[in-house]
């Protein structure tokens, strides 16, 4: 994603209630944050948060934490979100993945979202790909027994490395798309701001649900 220096994001991220600024503070008591008890569904990378604020509307019977670095990118979302209706099941986070131990207790998230994640092309890269086994061995510690990963890429590289990485680390696929568009299983599909741009170029998207190990 390209990245510009914004000075106004920090600000606007600082003054917003929709960020969580302490996460570790909730750790194991994220229904205190939402005020109710329901399950909680994160995406991790989401960018603009097109996606996650789209399936908040949809779903309002599910708790959604949507997880992006970096604030340049993540105050678009909160400045989108300020000026349309309201969600109160929906907050944000400025973290990064390999902190979400610190901030979900083990069994705390019930589903995993990683949209168009980096691909981290060179090999000596690998363990920083968000669908590593470290990552999914990660994921493990507070992600529920049974709880999944969905995944969505139009990197074929990093889709097939995906699909290598979830079986070692002793996950299960439940479902593979090699082309999710032309897909009579697709099912519900939100179009994340990534999909929308390499689907309209023609170029197919692929998806991998992964359920963890009980
Ligand atoms: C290619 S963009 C995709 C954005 C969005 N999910 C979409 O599909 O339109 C990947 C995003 O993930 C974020 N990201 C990458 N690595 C991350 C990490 N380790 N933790 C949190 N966010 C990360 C990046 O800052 C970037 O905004």
């Amino acid at each position: 994603m390209r990245l510009r220096n914004v000075p106004r994001a920090g600000e606007i991220i600082e003054n917003s209630p929709l960020v969580v600024k302490t996460p570790e503070e909730y750790r194991g008591r994220w229904e205190e944050a939402f005020s109710r008890k329901a399950p909680l569904h994160i995406e991790i990378g989401m960018g603009k948060g097109r996606f996650i604020v789209e399936m908040a509307r949809r779903h309002p019977e599910i708790n959604y934490i949507g997880i992006e670095m970096q604030t340049s990118v993540l105050f678009r979302a909160v400045e989108k979100l300020q000026q349309e209706e309201p969600v109160s099941n929906l907050l944000f986070l400025c973290i990064t993945a390999e902190k979400l131990e610190g901030v979900f207790a083990p069994g705390e998230v019930d589903q995993i979202y990683l949209n168009f994640s980096d691909p981290w092309p060179k090999d000596r890269h690998h363990k920083r790909r968000l669908t590593s086994r470290e990552h999914l061995a990660l994921y493990e510690k507070f992600l529920a027994s049974e709880g999944c990963v969905e995944f969505k890429t139009d990197n074929e590289g990093l889709f097939r490395f995906s699909l290598e990485e979830a079986p070692a680390a002793g996950w299960e696929l439940t479902f593979v798309s090699e082309n999710l568009h032309e897909d009579p299983r697709m099912g519900e599909n939100v179009m994340t701001e990534y999909e929308e741009k390499f689907s309209s170029k023609g170029q197919p998207i692929f998806k991998m649900v992964a359920r963890r190990k009980a």
